[in-house]
């Protein structure tokens, strides 16, 4: 008999960008503020300040602390894993999977942002990874689908009638996309090496090539608007009970 982790929960907390105020950067820390002073387009530093403000809000909530006590590590499995095997990792400033520390420590957080949304996942103890990608025209989406999809998902893709092609595209870069936010490894963990069910399937992943995949693995998509795709992913061989919150319930927690 196999025994399964205990069932665990994860809270999804959705925002749109018009909620972004610059009365939100007081939550954030020095570097925060820095990167997003940095960001180019308003609508970019929108998306970043909702991101960060949320997470610190939702995790002063459940770890009962004000906001700003709230502390993150900074974690890139990617350059862990060549720091491990002798390389170098590449000498940049801080990045990676936020991971809560201080007294938020054992909370697990994952953010996303597209277009007119930001997503936080919110877990008590399994990594969680979340995605949510607008889809979007994409000038060569035959070559970006070679570079990008499983060859398992390449073959399936192709046969699917072209007006459905760009929707599905986004289908599979959300579920890939979470999972490799999930273990830590970001977008160099490589995009192709993840294999997951097609769009009309049920979410679950079918392989991880190369070895370094996550032992066990709960993944579903999430609902937003017609032109978005979006998934959740947690690293448990438990079940996941995933409460979704309301604009409204977003709205209060970022007024305090
Ligand atoms: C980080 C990454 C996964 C984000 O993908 P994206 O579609 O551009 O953006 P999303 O909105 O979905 O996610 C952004 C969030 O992912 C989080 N994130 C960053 N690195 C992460 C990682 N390795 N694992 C999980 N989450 C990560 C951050 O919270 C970030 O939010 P922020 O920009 O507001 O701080 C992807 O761009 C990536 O892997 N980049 C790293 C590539 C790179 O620079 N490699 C060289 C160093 S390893
Ligand atoms: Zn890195």
């Amino acid at each position: 008999m196999t025994l399964r982790s205990a069932p665990s929960s994860a809270t999804v907390w959705w925002a749109r960008t018009s909620s972004a105020d610059d009365r939100l950067l007081r939550l954030l820390d020095e570097r925060e503020r820095s990167r997003n002073a940095r960001l180019r387009h308003q609508a970019d530093r929108d998306r970043h300040l909702l991101g960060r403000a949320m997470a610190r809000l939702a995790l002063a909530r459940v770890a009962g602390c004000p906001p700003e006590k709230v502390s993150f590590d900074l974690v890139c499995r990617s350059c862990e894993d060549k720091a491990r095997a002798g390389a170098e990792p590449g000498g940049r400033e801080p990045h990676g999977k936020p991971v809560p520390s201080g007294p938020a420590l054992g909370w697990e957080i994952s953010v996303s942002h597209s277009g007119e949304w930001v997503v936080l996942a919110l877990t008590e103890g399994p990594p969680v990874g979340v995605d949510v990608e607008r889809v979007s025209d994409a000038r060569d989406l035959e070559g970006l689908a070679d570079y990008t999809l499983a060859e398992s998902e390449r073959a399936f893709w192709k046969t699917l009638p072209p007006a459905e092609r760009t929707g599905a595209f986004f289908g599979y870069w959300a579920r890939k996309e979470a999972l490799l936010k999930a273990t830590g490894l970001g977008l160099s963990g490589g995009l192709r090496r993840v294999g997951v069910s097609p769009p009309h399937e049920a979410a679950r992943l079918v392989e991880w090539t190369g070895g370094g995949g996550p032992g066990a693995v709960w993944l579903t998509d999430l609902d937003r608007e017609e032109d978005y795709r979006s998934a959740l992913a947690v690293l448990t061989d438990g079940e996941v009970e995933v409460s979704v919150r309301s604009l409204g319930d977003t709205a209060a927690l970022l007024r305090g």
